[in-house]
């Protein structure tokens, strides 16, 4: 319990304010704005516990309140603690010193809060001091200002605050939690398509390009009130070009539709034939292909009509494909009538996104958000299986919901490197889910307690389970 660990703890989390507040505009030589007040305080910590809490706390609330904080260190032998700029409108600062004062009385017993000016020129020129000191070589140490983006020492999502700790923490997803995947569960009702909002409009302000596919229709209207394009698949048409390009892309468009349109065999391995001899280069060819081929026998002819009967349903969609413009849209699944259409279009689409990214075509971090995913993970899995181990490499990642997590085989489980786990309730699901996190029968059990919108969430930069509220208020 060395002054310098004080030093060291402090000194790591002031500089990350300190970086946040610059966003804010606050500069420590310069002359505050006119209207600018400040409140300082001697903080005074007795433990390096109290210490770390001190500095979560600073740093929630500089997010959350209108007034900036400013943290100065100020060691000298046997005393360690800091120093303490609130800083804004005057009724701000007055209402979040209250608030500020509260909270550390109530909560951390080792830390000493005491006001030690209170006017603008005092608050600057204590500043302007300690700078001076520290450029001298004394011990007193303000850090340096830094201008870089605040998330990227936070992370880049912020999913809402711990409610497993004394104090709310903030909670962040970094790049790496994301791009290995984010995978929501939980019973219905408990958030998951919250949840998969609040994230996708987190990307968003990052710069991820964010592409929704909205099986029900729930997200289009939400989001088209935030300007987000919503795209009907119907006048999009179907991206089914790029997978009759290659033998091996064929043969995945060949399982994609088995499943999602209920092929037989014989249906399927007619179909493989016609896309390798014939290959057609987009849907109308492949149609009209299937419609000439050669019958040799009743049973050919048979499997052929119906073969027919079921391709044809594709071409409800319009025959030339338009790329959506634009890095943010909803593709609305619930207005295409058939379920089988709707999952083989959203098969389509995202495997066709998936061989474009391979080939180099797009280079910018993308999000596919899918809810209610077990439409989709169901059944024919072999290709979103492939897509979740292999597509982070090409900048394609995914963001995934279902209530149903003991359906989701477990080669896409073991890809899903972020797990939010929202209340769950049946058994079996639970299961599957302390068996993917290895989780303690404590922490399973409180999966059953959760209200709506808490989650037990588990990442690579998260390797113990904490417990979270999402953030709703976006
Ligand atoms: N983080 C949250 N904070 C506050 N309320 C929330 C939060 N998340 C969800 N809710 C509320 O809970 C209700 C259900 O949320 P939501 O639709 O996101 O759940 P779901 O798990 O997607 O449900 P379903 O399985 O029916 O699709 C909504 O009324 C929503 O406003
Ligand atoms: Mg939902």
């Amino acid at each position: 319990m060395t002054i310098e660990y004080f030093e060291a703890v402090l000194l790591v989390l002031s500089v990350s304010l300190l970086a946040y507040i610059a966003s804010k505009k606050l500069t420590r030589r310069s002359t505050p704005a006119v209207e600018q007040y400040c409140l300082i305080y001697k903080l005074k910590v007795s433990n390096p516990e109290a210490s770390e809490r001190l500095n979560s706390l600073i740093l929630e609330r500089s997010r959350r309140s209108k007034a900036s904080y400013t943290v100065l260190l100020s060691y000298k032998s046997g005393d360690t603690g800091a120093l303490l700029l609130i800083c804004g409108g005057r009724t701000e600062v007055f209402l979040e010193s209250e608030i500020f004062e509260s909270i550390v009385a109530s909560t951390l017993s080792h830390v000493r809060a005491e006001k030690a000016g209170t006017s603008t020129p005092e608050a600057y020129q204590l500043v302007n001091r300690l700078s001076s000191l520290a450029d001298s070589g004394s011990r007193l140490r303000p850090p340096t200002l830094q201008t870089s983006k605040t998330t990227s020492q936070y992370g880049i999502v912020r999913l809402g605050s711990r409610i497993d700790t004394p104090i709310p923490i903030p909670v962040y997803l970094n790049r790496e939690d994301i791009e290995g995947h984010i995978g929501v569960f939980g019973s219905t009702g408990s958030g998951k398509s919250t949840t998969l909002r609040k994230i996708s409009l987190e990307l968003r302000r990052s710069g991820f390009r964010v592409i929704m596919l909205d099986w029900t229709g729930e997200h289009a209207s939400y989001f088209s009130r935030l300007g987000w394009a919503v795209l009907e698949p119907k006048s999009i048409g179907l991206p089914i070009d790029t997978l009759l390009a290659s033998p091996l892309s064929r043969q995945v468009l060949v399982d994609i539709l088995s499943g999602a349109l209920g092929l037989s065999e014989p249906q399927s391995f007619l179909l493989a034939r016609v896309l390798e001899e014939s290959k057609p280069g987009n849907l109308i060819d492949l149609i009209s292909n299937i419609a000439s081929w050669p019958e040799q026998s009743n049973w050919d002819r048979e499997v052929k009509r119906a073969l027919y009967r079921k391709i044809e349903l594709l071409k409800y969609f319009s025959n030339k494909y338009s790329i959506p413009r634009g890095d943010l849209y909803i593709i609305d699944l619930s207005r295409i009538p058939s379920v089988r259409l709707r999952k083989a279009y959203a098969l389509i689409f995202i495997t066709s996104m998936y061989y474009k990214a391979r080939s180099g075509m797009r280079s910018q971090s993308t999000m596919i958000v899918i809810d209610e995913a077990h439409n989709l993970f169901l059944g024919e899995s072999s290709i979103m299986e492939e897509i979740l181990s292999e597509s982070r490499k090409y900048n394609l990642h995914v963001l995934y919901a279902t209530q149903s997590p003991s359906i989701i085989q477990t080669r896409i489980f073991l890809n899903t490197n972020t797990k939010i786990i929202h209340a769950l309730r049946s058994q079996k699901d639970k299961q599957v889910i302390q068996q993917a996190m290895s989780l303690e029968d404590s922490k399973l059990a409180i999966l059953d307690k959760l209200a709506r919108g808490e989650a037990l969430v588990q990442s690579p930069t998260i390797s113990e389970p904490i417990l979270v509220k999402i953030d709703a208020g976006f």
